[in-house]
């Protein structure tokens, strides 16, 4: 199993805008490199704060992929909203209390956690996993990642309120997940950042 993250983020590590717009960071070069990426995933995964941010299927050129959302109980989530009939992906909710009558488009998985959810997609043969983020979200999964993909971009959004690359409750200095560089690619005032996991034996 292959599980790889991929997310852009401005110079001051924030993801998005404090309220939570969607921004894309990135430029088309970005969005081109964040497709190939797609290309070479079975499933991505991301939190419903960010379906919900942008509303719509995040599909791969070449191949029809999972969409995987995690949610507790998928509140302010409108089934009207384009992700729900996209024809180009798999849909799978993977939410503690789910209300199935709601979401006829998708199937559903009980949440339980990061690790219980990666051995059921694995079941299903869904073993190249992309995690598509918010900073919630990465919190849960970082400690899955083998490679992180991260663009910086040349803005500083600020705010204290504004997500970060990974939120949650954070690592200590004792805990804190180490990193390799692997790759690194300018283009005009993006760079492209590859970081494998270093992982003790
Ligand atoms: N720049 C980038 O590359 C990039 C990439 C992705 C997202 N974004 C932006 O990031 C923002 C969203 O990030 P975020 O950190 O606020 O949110 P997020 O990680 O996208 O989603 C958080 C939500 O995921 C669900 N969740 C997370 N962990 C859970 C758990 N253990 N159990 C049950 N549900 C869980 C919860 O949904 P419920 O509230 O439904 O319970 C939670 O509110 C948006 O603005 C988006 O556009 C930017």
């Amino acid at each position: 199993m292959t599980i790889f993250s991929n997310l852009a983020m401005s110079l001051d590590g924030k993801i998005a805008p404090a309220d939570r717009s969607f921004f894309p960071l990135g430029t088309k070069e970005d969005r081109r490199r964040m497709l190939a990426l797609r290309n070479t995933c079975d499933a991505l995964i991301m939190g419903a704060e960010t379906l919900r941010s942008y509303q719509k299927a995040c599909n791969a050129p070449d191949k029809m992929i999972t969409n995987v959302i995690i949610s507790s109980k998928m509140d302010r989530v409108d089934p009207t909203w384009p992700f729900f009939s996209s024809p180009k992906i798999r849909r799978i909710l993977a939410v503690q209390n789910p209300d199935k009558e709601r979401f006829p488009t998708c199937e559903w998985l009980e949440y339980q956690g990061p690790q219980a959810l990666l051995t059921a997609l694995a079941s299903q043969g869904l073993k190249n996993i992309l995690i598509e983020g918010g900073g919630a979200l990465m919190w849960d999964f970082a400690p899955f990642i083998d490679t992180f993909h991260v663009t910086i971009t040349p803005r500083i959004l600020g705010g204290t309120k504004a997500p970060t690359l990974v939120d949650g409750l954070g690592f200590s200095k004792d805990t804190s997940l180490n990193l390799q560089l692997q790759d690194i690619i300018q283009n005009e005032d993006e760079l492209y950042l590859t970081y494998k996991r270093l992982r003790s034996i």
